[in-house]
């Protein structure tokens, strides 16, 4: 049986107006870091009780389309039992997985990594579509630096991309595919256009070699910014032409969506480059977020650890995906951040 018709469905569903995707799928690590943050234990309990407050925000369905989980929320259940993903399907929202096991060093590179997780992986997409996901994510976590990317880095990644990619279809996941590069450094947005431009040339190379049908993926990448420590950091509109005009150039139109992560991004730097994107307009794919901490940021803090502040917290949470909302359209404002 081939997913085809669903997959491309599904993807589409991701994409669809005003709605993109919350990326709830911090590792252990991770999640720690950002509970850390904010002063609380990262017990499983406080794990579930967070991300459950999240899911259960009343009306987030209108602009959330889909979350992707990680391996132990797709398994745990809301407090009145409903596993996770169930509880996300009732609401209309479509769970997602990720499957990738972390950015570990890549051998012989001058501090380079590549992404693992491949090994299993067949029998790991079946076991997460029995347990409710329709689509997944892999990261792979490309830095610039001194002669960096290098073509190595960007060839091992971009071939294990597309072997994860080419076996979510078979198994029957959407896969988003997501190349990051870092915004760590001091590159100008000129590096940072260079780098995503060959950065995502490899990837979609790889892609049609390993024969994935572009129809049935996302693509989730990183805008065109400059880095952290750049002296010159790019305004809005620089950003949002620098992005699209490079993505013109290497993003097939057969791609239904391209779903950004924010990447260290304000909240309102995130909303506000988006906004600017889809202001401009005429490009052939939709372009929409997967965002994690510019979705969240607000909402942990709201939280603070306290069952009592979660209407607070939740209230933060719909706020974030309400702007990234009309950002689909280009219709966000500045003024609307005040606004509750
Ligand atoms: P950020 O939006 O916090 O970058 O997270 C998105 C994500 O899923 C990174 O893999």
């Amino acid at each position: 049986m081939s997913f085809s018709q669903e997959l491309e469905a599904t993807a589409r569903a991701l994409v669809a107006p005003h709605k993109g995707i919350l990326a709830a799928d911090e590792s252990a690590p991770t999640i720690k870091k950002r509970f850390d943050s904010i002063g609380v234990a990262s017990t499983e309990d406080n794990r579930r009780f967070y991300r459950e407050m999240l899911f259960t925000t009343q009306g987030c369905e209108e602009f959330i389309s889909g979350v992707i989980l990680f391996d132990e929320t797709i398994r745990q259940g809301a407090s009145d039992g409903t596993p996770l993903p169930k509880l996300l399907e009732n609401k209309g929202i479509i769970p997602g997985i990720k499957v990738d096991q972390g950015a570990k060093p890549l051998a012989g590179s001058d501090g380079e990594k590549v992404t693992e997780g491949l090994d299993g992986l067949r029998d790991r997409v079946a076991e997460y579509r029995a347990l409710g996901a329709r689509f997944a994510k892999w990261r792979a976590v490309i830095s610039i630096g001194e002669g960096q990317p290098s073509d190595y880095c960007l060839a091992t990644n971009a071939h294990a991309l597309a072997r994860y990619a080419a076996l979510c279809v078979e198994g029957g996941l959407v896969p988003i595919v997501e190349p990051e590069i870092l915004m760590d450094g001091t590159h100008t947005i000129e590096t940072s256009y260079e780098a995503t431009q060959r950065t995502l040339h490899a990837v979609f190379h790889e892609l049609a070699l390993q024969r994935v049908p572009l129809e049935q993926i996302l693509l989730k990448p990183n805008m065109v910014l400059s880095g952290y420590e750049c002296p010159r950091q790019a305004s809005v509109p620089e950003v949002a032409e620098h992005t699209i005009h490079c993505f013109r150039r290497v993003v097939p139109a057969a791609v239904p969506g391209v779903v950004f992560l924010s990447g260290g991004q304000s909240d309102e730097a995130a909303t506000a480059h988006l906004n600017a994107m889809n202001r401009i307009g005429g490009f052939p794919w939709e372009l929409s977020f997967s965002y994690g901490r510019a979705l969240q940021h607000p909402a942990l803090q709201a939280w603070a650890g306290k069952a009592g502040n979660a209407p607070a917290a939740q209230q933060a949470f719909y706020h974030r995906a309400k702007l990234n909302g009309a950002a689909r359209t280009g219709s966000y404002s500045e003024a609307m951040e005040k606004a509750a």
